[in-house]
């Protein structure tokens, strides 16, 4: 039977994010360079949002590429960066015509100019769509992205515009690339590893974590449900006791 028949579907996270990792074990354990394995991610990111969109989750966080992942071998560096032009060239009509609406967080004008310019073009041929938000974590780390939060905001208090006493964390969550975008109930890890790699450090107070095993390329719509199911078996308490909570 099928993970899903046991979801309830009206406690299911509104925003689930996902570091998709273990492309290049899962490739080298059966003896291909690591490329191979990214290209076999592409197909289970096609899975994992279909099953997002049956859950009706309305905010899909990937992290497709760490600031610190430019300390890669070139090629592997050149081959995603393909990788991602080639994937949004052949997916984005089909993304499109289903409903989803892409962004990105990260800092983009850090990547080659013809990722920035297929990106842009996606961006602007989903914008009106409203069945889910696809999220890409691109030349993104959190550190980076409160830094910058933090410049904004000292540039802001500089001009006057900005109240030092006024900053609390609403507000600071304003000056993040996620600002408008909920923070994730559900963040899901592959590969076995349990560490956050720089992902979303502010945006994680409160989230629960449901690590895997899976390799990314193995990862496919029963383990999506699986996370859930999981998610739906926690009890989050935000600091009250249990008997606190209705
Ligand atoms: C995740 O898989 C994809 C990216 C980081 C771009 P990895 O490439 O990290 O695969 P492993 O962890 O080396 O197996
Ligand atoms: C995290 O995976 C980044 C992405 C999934 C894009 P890594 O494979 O780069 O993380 P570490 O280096 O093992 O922590
Ligand atoms: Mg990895």
């Amino acid at each position: 039977m099928s993970y899903l028949s046991k979801i309830d579907l009206t406690k299911t996270p509104k925003h689930i994010a996902i570091i998709m990792d273990g492309n290049g074990r899962w490739a080298q354990k059966q003896g291909h360079l690591r490329l191979y394995g990214h290209n076999f991610g592409v197909e289970s990111i096609r899975e994992t949002l279909k099953a997002a969109k049956e859950l009706k989750i309305e905010y899909l966080t990937l992290y497709a590429f760490s600031t610190e992942n430019w300390n890669r071998p070139k090629e592997e560096v050149d081959g995603l960066m393909d990788l991602l032009v080639k994937s949004l060239a052949n997916e984005i009509k089909e993304l499109s015509d289903t409903g989803v609406r892409l962004s990105t967080i990260g800092d983009i004008e850090g990547l080659p100019q013809e990722c920035q310019d297929e990106l842009q073009e996606s961006i602007e041929l989903t914008k009106d769509n409203n069945e889910i938000n696809l999220v890409l974590a691109l030349n993104y780390s959190a550190r980076w992205e409160i830094i910058d939060a933090v410049k904004k905001i000292a540039s802001e208090v500089k001009s006057s515009n900005l109240l030092i006493n006024d900053l609390n964390a609403e507000k600071f969550g304003l000056y993040l690339n996620t600002k408008n975008i909920p923070d994730p109930e559900l963040l899901i890890r592959t590969s076995g590893e349990r560490r956050i790699s720089n992902f979303l450090l502010w945006q994680i107070a409160y989230t629960e974590f449901h690590f895997t095993e899976v390799l990314w390329p193995d990862f496919k719509r029963e383990d999506l449900y699986k996370a859930v199911l999981d998610f739906q078996s926690r009890e989050r308490r935000f600091g009250k006791v249990s008997e606190q909570l209705t």
